[in-house]
């Protein structure tokens, strides 16, 4: 079931969400390795005054990542925000993803993200200047609409499809709703009725089964997965694995979960350095293994480590049940 957005073709129907503050190089590579055909950068600002801040420049780093680089960008000034697709095209981007679904305060204080979805004719000012800057292809992702009582959907994705806009990504929440009460398909699967565009659907796909249903509710040529990544990166290819068979997803051993998330705090602390790599490991680490039974009697430690060597030993032990031995015989 490849789908395609322009010239590129990916191997499964399947996206990492963008997270601004989670979906980092590393944790997209990682992702990668897991079974995600499909990541998207971290929002990047169009404003120019920001671009040599070291977290941009970490945000634009693609190094080693595989293609297609897929980069987002937010703002609400048409010119802006077709300056800042040229400028990430020129350092690699071969696909500008232009966010119109992030509810956060500081975006839309701006009048970027969801905001964006109360003025049609501002939307379709920024896709056309986007789309006329550049020569790779341009995605949108948006909400169900600005308000529950206004889900505008379906007006904003043909304004998209006639502004040459090449795939559309769907949360199924208004910006009203943030991330409140449960995420509804049936505006996307209308959407997708609407458009000859490759639409995406995304909210709340938290298992292989849900993946299931969203496909077949919607339609959608692809489901995009974001929260559910940080606890579960497995996640992916337990999805594609019951896509593909129809058989119940497998529960990866321990020492998978463990080779995955030592191998991920590794590949942290070789792109931020050892004090920021060891700081953002630790949420990692806290979102990863903080559903298990055992984790409050080894998080202490995790938590203060203040080297990457001694996370690293900790989740060995930890793993290894030799932490919980010891502590037993303590006790
Ligand atoms: C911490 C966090 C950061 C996010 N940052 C972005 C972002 O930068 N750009 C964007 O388009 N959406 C962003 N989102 C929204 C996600 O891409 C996605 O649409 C949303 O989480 C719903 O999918 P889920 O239920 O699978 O998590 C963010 C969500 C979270 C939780």
């Amino acid at each position: 079931m490849p789908f395609s957005i322009g010239p590129y073709r990916f191997d499964a129907p399947l996206a990492l969400a963008p997270m601004a503050g989670v979906t980092d190089r590393p944790f997209r590579q990682l992702c990668r390795r897991l079974g995600a055909a499909m990541t998207v950068s971290e929002m990047i600002t169009s404003r120019p005054e920001l671009r040599d801040s070291r977290k941009t420049r970490l945000r634009m780093n693609h190094d080693g990542e595989p293609g297609p680089i897929i980069v987002q960008i937010a703002g609400g000034i048409p010119e802006m925000m077709a300056d800042a697709a040229r400028y990430n095209v020129s350092r690699g981007a071969q696909v500008i993803d232009i966010n119109m679904g992030c509810p956060a305060k500081k975006v839309c204080r701006v009048d970027a993200g969801s905001a964006l979805l109360r003025d049609s004719k501002l939307v379709a000012s920024i896709l056309r200047a986007v789309t006329g800057a550049v020569d790779v292809p341009v995605t949108l992702k948006i909400r169900t609409g600005w308000a529950r009582a206004r889900r505008n959907a379906l007006e904003i994705a043909r304004i998209a499809e006639d502004c040459g806009i090449r795939a559309l990504t769907i949360h199924g929440r208004t910006r009203e709703d943030r991330f409140a009460g449960d995420a509804e398909y049936e505006t996307i699967r209308r959407v997708k009725q609407a458009v000859q565009i490759p639409v995406i659907a995304n909210g709340d796909i938290d298992s292989a089964k849900k993946a299931r249903m969203v496909m077949d509710f919607t339609a959608a040529d692809a489901i995009m997965v974001g929260r559910i990544a940080q606890r579960r990166p497995w996640i992916f290819g337990q999805i594609i694995r019951y896509l593909n068979t129809g058989l119940e997803p497998e529960e990866p051993s321990n020492a998978e979960k463990q080779h995955w998330l030592c191998s991920h705090i590794k590949n942290l602390v070789a792109f931020y350095g050892e004090h920021q790599g060891v700081r953002i490991a630790r949420k990692h680490i806290n979102w990863q293994l903080g559903q298990d039974d055992n984790y409050d009697i080894v998080r202490p430690l995790l938590m203060q480590a203040e080297t990457a060597a001694q996370q690293l030993e900790t989740i060995e032990a930890y793993f290894d049940q030799r932490f919980l031995e010891s502590y037993d015989r303590a006790s």
